[in-house]
């Protein structure tokens, strides 16, 4: 896509923030208000970090991320075995005794509904992907977790996040999550054919 005019910028409490619409569905709402309203004392309170796309006039896109950690024993699984079938995907079995995750959640990621061919929220996703790879490379995080809003799961599907169970399947938020591992297994063997 065609990035000419724009910026990423990281929000700074005295950032002016362009006009944004994504749209007015209630999770719309919810996002564009957060921008707004929310997300420069999220940012003093240091509770999610927020990254803006924007032209001159108006805001394209922003996404908030922040430290996680997944706690096992909060997912809701249907079964003991639904339960040992996502360890087992996870991690090797050894450390299967682990309690919990470490994580960036996106807190909050949208894009403007004036832009009708985007390809930005994969860009965006995309961008986080790689700073969790480079993150790795000083403090570990194993997966990129997000409730995505029912709207939204085809999405997140498409960039390659998984559901944790289907229990929460007529909920309107779903948890998903994207495992790192093997992106930055296939990320290593990339750099070394390279070199
Ligand atoms: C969901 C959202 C972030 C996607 O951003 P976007 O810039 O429109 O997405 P992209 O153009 O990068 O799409 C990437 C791929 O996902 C697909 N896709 C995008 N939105 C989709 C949706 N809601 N359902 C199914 N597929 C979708 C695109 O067709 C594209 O597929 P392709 O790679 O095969 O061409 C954006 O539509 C949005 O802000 N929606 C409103 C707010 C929202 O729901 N945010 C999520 C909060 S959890």
């Amino acid at each position: 896509m065609n990035l000419k005019g724009l910026s990423l910028i990281r929000l700074e409490e005295n950032t002016t923030i362009k006009p944004f619409d994504c749209g007015n569905l209630s999770p719309q709402i919810d996002l564009n208000d957060f921008l707004f309203d929310k997300a420069k004392s999220y940012l003093k309170e240091h509770l999610a970090t927020t990254f803006i796309i924007e032209s001159n006039e108006k805001t394209f896109a922003y996404y908030s991320i922040l430290n996680d950690s997944l706690k096992v024993e909060q997912l809701d699984f249907a079964s003991k075995s639904a339960f040992q079938r996502f360890l087992k995907k996870l991690v090797s079995h050894k450390k299967r005794h682990l309690e919990s995750f470490p994580a960036i959640k996106i807190g909050r990621l949208a894009v403007s509904k004036d832009i009708e061919v985007s390809g930005l929220g994969k860009m965006i996703i995309n961008s986080i992907i790689d700073y969790a790879i480079n993150l790795n490379e000083k403090c570990a995080c194993k997966i990129i977790t997000v409730d995505a809003y029912s709207e939204s799961l085809g999405f997140y599907e498409k960039m390659g996040f998984e559901y944790f169970t289907e229990n929460d399947a007529e909920e309107s938020e779903r948890q998903m999550f994207l495992d790192l591992t093997p992106i930055i297994k296939t990320f290593q063997e990339t750099s070394k054919s390279i070199k």
